[in-house]
């Protein structure tokens, strides 16, 4: 049996404990979380960082009209977008159309009761001036909405349509189509630039994510943002790093990098956006800054770190600086005139894997505390030139290996720098390969995840990683949540997260053991003063189920409590066809006594008893 100690004084738990890193890997930013449905919107560069084309973009024609589109390189928009969709219009008849379309991100989906908001720049050759019908139509060429554009000239201009499909069920087999009827515009040239496609965003955020994937993340009630990566700050080679300057203002002046994750990266989603997350999810941002080092190995010398520095002192003044500095007038003229609180900033990641972190830890440390003495530092590997509040430790092992972590950080010494788990996750047989997502890997999740709540005084933040993973492009296994063009679904770890997160103490209470110690079972036990509640949670990692004797000590609670499990077999995954196999199933239990009752625990589950003090 189990005796909850209300009667001593627990430790305090982070507030807060649980929350998210996201990086774009597994096409989870364009074409997943970045809620931008066109696919090369501005003809920047090919899929994988090649030259730019016009992949992902046809050419339509009706009846006997016809035209050619072609990338110009020739008819600039601006300095950062060069190149743009040409479209000639060759021949016609009287009732032809010509003109191109978008296939999205492996299809568009249109859903009922949705509207969509298409931005594009277009110009003219002379004596043209439209019309431009712009239209959502299914693969097999139903019009699906439409609306026109016309006062087009010689010079760039922007144009926006709202479009409305009157549709009952959600299909993904449709495209985005810009089109002429021919009839006027023979031998006329038609230049359009960066493209838009958005439907309901999370929170309508203009530019926003997915609303389906923002409800998704928004239900594990994360407390943190660590971003841009991972990796993904990293860049390939030292040129190639995540740099915030060509993330930020209108998407026109944002060139896009060929990300870490070997595909390109729009930076339709940037770093303003990353805080309009925040804001819209109540998360605190966790600021990774690229540190002078990449993943080809190369560390910039010492000597040379001075513009990579003042690179990185711009990022925050862009984000904390008030409208008088240069770069926080930028940030308002962007749309955010109020400065944003960035209370943790990351230098580098996983900086165990270089020998320079020492020379360079120091310098941005340095360089960062003297403008902003009050942030919290984290240092992401060993150093021993300056003091860090918290490192960022990783973890991506087996189900056996991620268990026998249980009491890590037990005997840890106290009163020194504090843990950020900044990444962890379990694959049943070894780091990012095959495996599934099972439930195996999400009950291993979950005993490591006890074990950190256990010592929830010296470790603040904790996040699994990946966060995202668009099913049939996975480069990282496993992952939280994926998604396709049509759904999204948690893993069993999502579900891990979310019932560990959005179940949250405020204190860790005692807990004594009458007969043996950890596993099969694992257990935290958590009391919110503010709602005078208690969470039990227990993993069962055996086969059997197990009841267990719970007692009270200094609180009695009220007759009926809620269970709230996850549970089934060790292989069982959540998938695309088969997206709801494991969840959470909630229950009301009845107590025997005030003070005391058994519950029975399922086999190979992950458990919180949610109890009332009276
Ligand atoms: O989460 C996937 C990768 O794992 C991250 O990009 C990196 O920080 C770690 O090696």
């Amino acid at each position: 049996s189990l005796t909850i100690r209300n009667d001593v004084a627990g430790n305090s738990s982070s507030p807060i404990l649980y929350g998210f890193m996201y990086e774009d890997i597994n096409y989870s930013g364009d074409s997943g979380l970045y809620g931008q449905m066109l696919r090369n919107w501005n003809f920047q560069a090919g899929d994988t960082g090649g030259a730019a084309d016009l992949s992902h973009w046809s050419l339509v024609k009706q009846n006997t009209g016809s035209a050619t589109i072609t990338l110009d390189t020739a008819n600039p928009l601006n300095s950062i977008n060069k190149n743009s969709l040409r479209l000639d219009v060759t021949t016609s008849s009287a009732s032809s159309r010509v003109g191109f379309s978008n296939e999205g991100w492996w299809g568009l989906r249109v859903q009922p009761g949705e509207s969509y908001t298409a931005t594009f720049f277009a110009k003219a050759t002379s004596g043209f001036t439209g019309p431009l019908t712009v239209s959502i139509e299914s693969n097999s060429g139903t019009v699906l909405a439409s609306a026109s554009v016309s006062g087009l000239t010689g010079a760039y201009q922007k144009f926006t349509v709202t479009l409305k499909p009157s549709v009952t069920t959600t299909t993904i087999t449709n495209k985005f189509v810009v089109s002429v009827a021919s009839s006027g515009a023979v031998g006329k040239s038609v230049w359009f630039d960066v493209f838009s496609l958005f439907g309901k965003t999370y929170k309508d955020r203009e530019n926003g994510i997915r609303s389906d994937i923002g409800n998704v993340l928004e239900a594990v009630q994360p407390s943190f943002f660590r971003f841009p990566g991972g990796n993904n700050l990293e860049g390939q080679s030292i040129p190639q790093r995540w740099q915030w300057n060509e993330t930020v203002g209108p998407l026109e002046e944002r060139k896009g990098r060929f990300g870490d994750w070997s595909y390109w990266n729009t930076n339709g989603q940037g770093l303003l956006d990353y805080v309009y997350m925040c804001e819209d999810m109540n998360m605190v941002p966790v600021l990774g800054v690229y540190a002078g080092y990449s993943l080809d190995t190369s560390s910039v010398p010492e000597a040379n770190l001075g513009p990579y520095i003042q690179q990185v002192l711009d990022e925050l003044e862009y984000l904390m600086g008030s409208t008088s500095t240069t770069y926080g007038s930028l940030r308002a003229k962007h749309g955010h005139p109020e400065p944003i609180d960035i209370p943790y900033i990351e230098i580098g990641n996983e900086d165990f894997f270089s020998t320079t972190y020492d020379y360079r830890y120091k310098a941005f440390y340095d360089a960062i505390k003297k403008v902003y003495p009050d942030k919290k530092f984290i240092s992401t590997g060993p150093q021993t030139s300056r003091p860090y509040d918290l490192l960022d430790d990783h973890f991506y092992l087996t189900s056996k290996e991620m268990i026998a972590l249980f009491n890590h950080y037990d005997n840890y010494a106290r009163g020194g720098s504090d843990i950020f788990v900044g990444e962890f996750g379990t694959n049943s047989q070894g780091c990012c390969g095959a495996s599934a997502a099972n439930l195996d890997a999400a009950l291993a999740d979950a005993v490591f995840m006890t074990g950190l709540e256990r010592n929830s005084d010296l470790v603040k933040m904790i996040a699994y990683a990946p966060l995202l993973n668009r099913d049939g492009q996975t480069q990282w296994n496993p992952d939280l949540v994926g998604f396709n063009t049509e759904i999204v679904w948690g893993t069993p770890s999502y579900y891990i997260q979310l019932l560990w997160s959005a179940n949250r103490a405020d204190t860790i209470l005692q807990v004594d053991a009458s007969n043996g110690g950890f596993g099969p079972l694992y257990w935290v036990v958590g009391s919110k003063e503010s709602t005078k509640q208690i969470f039990v949670k227990m993993v069962n990692t055996g086969s059997s189920s197990q009841t267990i004797g719970i007692n009270l000590k200094g609180a009695s609670v009220h007759s009926q409590g809620v269970a709230r499990v996850v549970s089934g077999g060790l292989e069982d995954t959540n998938s695309a066809s088969s997206p709801n196999t494991v969840g959470i199933k909630e229950s009301v239990f009845s107590l025997t006594s005030a003070t005391g009752f058994n519950y029975t625990f399922a086999p190979y589950s992950a458990t919180v008893l949610l109890l009332h003090r009276m």
